[in-house]
């Protein structure tokens, strides 16, 4: 089976499995977990800030840094699209009493004249916009790469009117690694970051929140409430060491694979595919409305491929460690023999 549905799908290969066995540990709760905190400087290293701090999940991560960033009752800026509106069951609402103001873009970066004008008047029948959000790359919207001069404006934006800036990386390394922008060029213009382990880098589990040192301290504190001070967390962590040293310098080829995928779909007549959104391991295509995508996906599937719907007609594959060059060729295959049986 060829399963396409997700880069979180990754499993430990054998040399991650004994990099996990051998992780020196101690009670992180008790901050003693060497590895943990190697895992912490590093990263807080490798984005130019003064802390990180190591957590299970990258909805907990999004939603400490909304917890430290904001105050109840405050409003946030995201796309209509972004994972921490979209995907993160209403946390925001819930574990910080925040509301988030949505804006359609069609990359996943709206427009800064629209951002501008969803920043509320300084009025006291209006919430604070508090928060901006900027994720990248972009999972709904295909891998999209929010552009560095977006990123560049949107800050000068957001200090004309006082306003954090947070970035959803979970797949910020995908980024990184296609533009060959580093981590500190990307980071520098956000107050918080969060990036994902999990995900392209093939860790089974982890993200880390990256900020100042009195941000993380307040996160942590979070953390603890959330349920997410874990003890020899430094099992996982070393996973998270081996994939920045093993699994980060090879996401370019998630990115020819998906490229790949991508230009045999479009030979397809019944297929669209918006080249132009193809920028790193995503692959969103468009069926003609002959065609019922759930049968389309189920067909796929009876013959050895594994596929997400979206919505409407659109349909995605991921593309990650575990995917060859061969695999992405033969998944356009068994599309082709799909749409052409009847
Ligand atoms: C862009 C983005 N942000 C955050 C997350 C949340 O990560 P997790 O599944 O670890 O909570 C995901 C997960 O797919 C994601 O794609």
């Amino acid at each position: 089976m060829i399963d396409l549905r997700s880069d979180t799908l990754t499993r430990p290969d054998e040399a991650m499995r004994q990099a996990l066995a051998n992780a020196e540990v101690g009670d992180d709760v008790y901050g003693e977990d060497p590895t943990a905190n190697l895992l912490q400087e590093r990263i807080a290293d490798y984005f130019g800030k003064e802390a990180a701090l190591f957590v299970p999940s990258g909805t907990m991560s999004n939603q400490l840094s909304l917890k430290v960033l904001t105050s109840p009752g405050d409003e946030i800026i995201a796309d209509a699209d972004a994972h921490i509106f979209y995907y993160e069951t209403a946390a925001p609402s819930i574990v910080s009493n925040v509301q988030i103001r949505t804006i359609r873009s069609q990359f996943g970066f709206p427009d800064l004249n629209d951002i501008e004008r969803s920043i509320r008047p300084d009025i006291y029948y209006f919430p604070l916009t508090s928060v901006i959000c900027v994720e990248n790359t972009h999972n709904r919207h295909g891998g999209t790469i929010a552009p560095i001069e977006y990123i560049q404006q949107l800050r000068d934006l957001a200090n004309s009117y006082n306003i954090k800036l947070h970035l959803d990386g979970a797949r910020i390394w995908n980024a990184i690694v296609e533009t060959g922008i580093d981590g500190t060029s990307y980071a520098k213009y956000f107050d918080t970051i969060s990036v994902c382990l999990s995900k392209g880098l093939g860790a089974p589990v982890g993200s880390l929140l990256i900020s100042s040192a009195e941000y993380i301290e307040k996160a942590r504190h979070w953390r603890k409430i959330l349920g997410g001070g874990m003890r020899q967390v430094g099992i996982l962590a070393a996973a998270g060491l081996y994939a920045l040293d093993n699994n980060l310098p090879r996401l370019k080829a998630d990115h020819e694979n998906a490229r790949l995928f991508a230009s045999l779909l479009s030979e397809i007549e019944v297929i669209k595919v918006d080249m132009a959104r193809i920028q790193t391991n995503i692959v969103r295509f468009e069926l003609a409305t002959s065609i019922n995508p759930l049968d389309f996906i189920e067909k796929c599937k009876k013959n050895g491929l594994l596929l997400s719907h979206f919505d409407g007609q659109i349909i995605r594959a991921v593309f990650y460690l575990e995917i060859t060059s061969e695999q992405a060729r033969t998944a356009s295959e068994i599309i082709k023999y799909v749409l052409q049986s009847p």
